[in-house]
């Protein structure tokens, strides 16, 4: 899983660790959709990392951020916006760390849940992307592209001026 590493080989796609995430979940899950959707749309909404998980010997006090992505551009970016930190300083090292160490602790109490026949989705897709999916999305007039992702992430306000 080293390629995951920065997003896929510092391309800052995808966060490793919401990719690493879903390969386990894949390979554990039996089924494992619901699961890796619950993530993606809590990794998009939660304040990362998340205070149930503090390691002790932190060299670090790491501030955590909303990414409303799991994309680890847009996350880097409004971390260094919340914390004044650089995307190269050892605070970014810990801060993925613990990033990372949240999205695990997460995917173990998830699978432990369905394991137990009780997991129980959190999360829906929010009403945005329900309503641009009436236009946008699979099924709609106009299907001309695809996803879960929030839209406001990257179209914010895309239709206001209309
Ligand atoms: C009622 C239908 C409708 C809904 C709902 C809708 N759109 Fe659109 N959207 C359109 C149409 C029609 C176009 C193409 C014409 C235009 O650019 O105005 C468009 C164009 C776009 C474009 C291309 C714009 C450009 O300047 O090239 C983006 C991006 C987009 N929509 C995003 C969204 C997002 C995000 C949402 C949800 C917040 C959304 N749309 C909801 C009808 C809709
Ligand atoms: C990570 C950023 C990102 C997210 C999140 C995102 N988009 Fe886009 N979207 C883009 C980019 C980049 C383009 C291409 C450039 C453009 O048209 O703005 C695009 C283009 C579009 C277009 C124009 C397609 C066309 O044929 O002209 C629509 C419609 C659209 N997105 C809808 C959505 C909807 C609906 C969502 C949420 C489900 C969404 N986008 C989420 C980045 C994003």
């Amino acid at each position: 899983m080293r390629y995951g590493s920065g997003g896929v080989n510092g391309w800052a796609t995808l966060c490793g660790a919401f990719n690493g995430a879903a390969y386990t979940i894949q390979l554990i899950s039996p089924e494992p959709k619901p699961i890796i959707d619950e993530l993606y749309m809590w990794g998009e909404r939660t304040a990362l990392p998340d205070v149930a998980f503090t390691p002790s010997n932190a060299r670090f006090e790491i501030t955590p951020s909303v990414a409303n992505s799991v994309i680890c551009h847009a996350s880097i970016a409004e971390w260094t916006k919340a914390s004044g930190h650089k995307a190269f300083s050892k605070e970014r090292d810990d801060r993925c760390g613990q990033l990372t160490a949240s999205v695990a602790r997460k995917v173990v109490m998830m699978l432990n849940d369905q394991h137990a026949g009780k997991f129980v989705p959190a999360f829906a897709l929010s009403e945005e992307v329900q309503e641009c999916s009436g236009c946008h999305l699979k099924g709609s007039r106009m299907e001309n592209t695809r996803g879960k992702m929030e839209c406001y992430a990257c179209h914010a306000g895309v239709h206001d001026k209309q």
